[in-house]
């Protein structure tokens, strides 16, 4: 066991979906990296399968998922401690959405806010209620609970969207153990609390996304970094005008990567006159090469040696499969077909017992 003081298992999964803004590094991968640095067990995977409903693109599929993974790690995910894995390496992931499919109502997967979501854009275009949907976005929610119960995880860090598919998760651990016995811990997802990445603004003052274009990417030279922070538009206000700190694209974004003190000083500098937009830019600039000029050069470097990463997926998947074999394993005895040849019933046999 860990010698951290809350030996809770943290789970999350990443879909590979290019390369993040610093409003996905604030929004989602600060938070996961400090809860699982907090935790005694930590997992992230690349959710490779959940990308393939999207992306059939072979060489894309597999570009995205080396990024996902150079990106972690260059930003200070540590795979001694957190175990990082390929979904696609782990098995048994997709055949304990075998076993959940049948304690899984149809209609659960009807109500899913992704599947129904995709029905109404149809309806509206007046197309075909299902058009373009395959059965990966159907049962998208049993793939994830089998992500998730695989690995028997306690917390599921989420933004809001991802709600419904712990609650979903928690109702089919539920069918099954009351079904058979119980063999899966029920998850309780945490909000990603921090700075929800939906409220940094962009370069034009809007949310930042990348369909908006108008993001700072993490992972960019620092001349480019340069260029992104000098485009922040601004009103007309002369330097030595008192200016509204909290109106301010560029205050905005400096309190996210200065320390309390830094922030504390432009705050004040603003709202008493005398600090000029230019300034703040430098400020600004100089906060996020701090932060990202380090990492900028282990990602790069990573994908520029991918079998670096290639072995650490393996040895991630090697220790993935070890709790994912086991958990299966049980599943798959207390249905009434024969456990996994070399997992014997694991000594946590009584531990799993108790209701989450
Ligand atoms: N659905 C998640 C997303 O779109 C990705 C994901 C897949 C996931 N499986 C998971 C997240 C398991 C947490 C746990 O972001």
């Amino acid at each position: 066991m860990s010698a951290l003081p809350n030996a809770k298992t943290v789970l999350t999964g990443v879909k590979p979906t290019g390369a993040p803004h610093i409003g996905n590094y604030i929004g989602a991968i600060r938070p996961a990296l400090r809860l699982a640095a907090e935790h005694g067990r930590s997992y992230l995977f690349i959710a490779d399968y959940h990308a393939l409903n999207a992306v059939h693109d072979p060489k894309i599929l597999r570009e995205d998922s080396y990024q996902v993974a150079a990106c972690w790690l260059a930003l200070g995910l540590n795979p001694e401690k957190t175990v990082l894995y390929r979904q696609s390496d782990i098995p048994e992931i997709p055949e304990l959405v075998t076993l959940l499919c049948a304690v899984t109502p149809k209609g659960l997967m009807d109500r899913s806010h992704a599947y129904k979501a995709a029905v109404d854009k149809n309806k509206a275009e007046g197309r075909d209620a299902d058009a373009d949907v395959n059965m990966g976005l159907y049962t998208y929610p049993l793939l994830m609970a089998a992500d998730i119960l695989i690995a028997q995880t306690d917390i599921v860090p989420v933004g809001k969207d991802q709600v419904q598919h712990i609650e979903f998760t928690r109702d089919m651990a539920g069918y099954f153990n009351n079904t058979f016995k119980n063999v899966f811990k029920l998850p309780n997802y945490q909000l990603e609390s921090g700075v929800a990445g939906a409220l940094l603004p962009g370069v034009d003052g809007r949310k930042m996304s990348k369909s908006y274009g108008n993001h700072i990417p993490v992972f960019i030279d620092s001349a480019a970094r340069r260029k992104l922070v000098m485009k922040i538009v601004t009103d007309s206000k002369r330097p030595e005008e008192a200016k509204n700190p909290d109106e301010n694209i560029i205050f905005q974004l400096y309190s996210h990567f200065a320390t309390p003190e830094e922030t504390m000083a432009m705050r004040e500098a603003f709202t008493k006159g005398g600090m000029g937009y230019g300034d703040a830019k430098q400020k600004l600039y100089d906060v996020l090469e701090r932060e990202f000029e380090g990492p900028t050069k282990i990602y790069n470097d990573y994908m520029a040696n991918k079998k670096k990463l290639d072995d650490i997926l393996d040895a991630g998947a090697a220790r993935a499969r070890k709790i994912a074999r086991e958990t299966l394993s049980k599943a798959r005895e207390a249905v009434g077909l024969n456990g996994l040849p070399g997992v014997h019933a694991a000594a946590g046999e009584g531990q799993l017992q108790r209701k989450a």
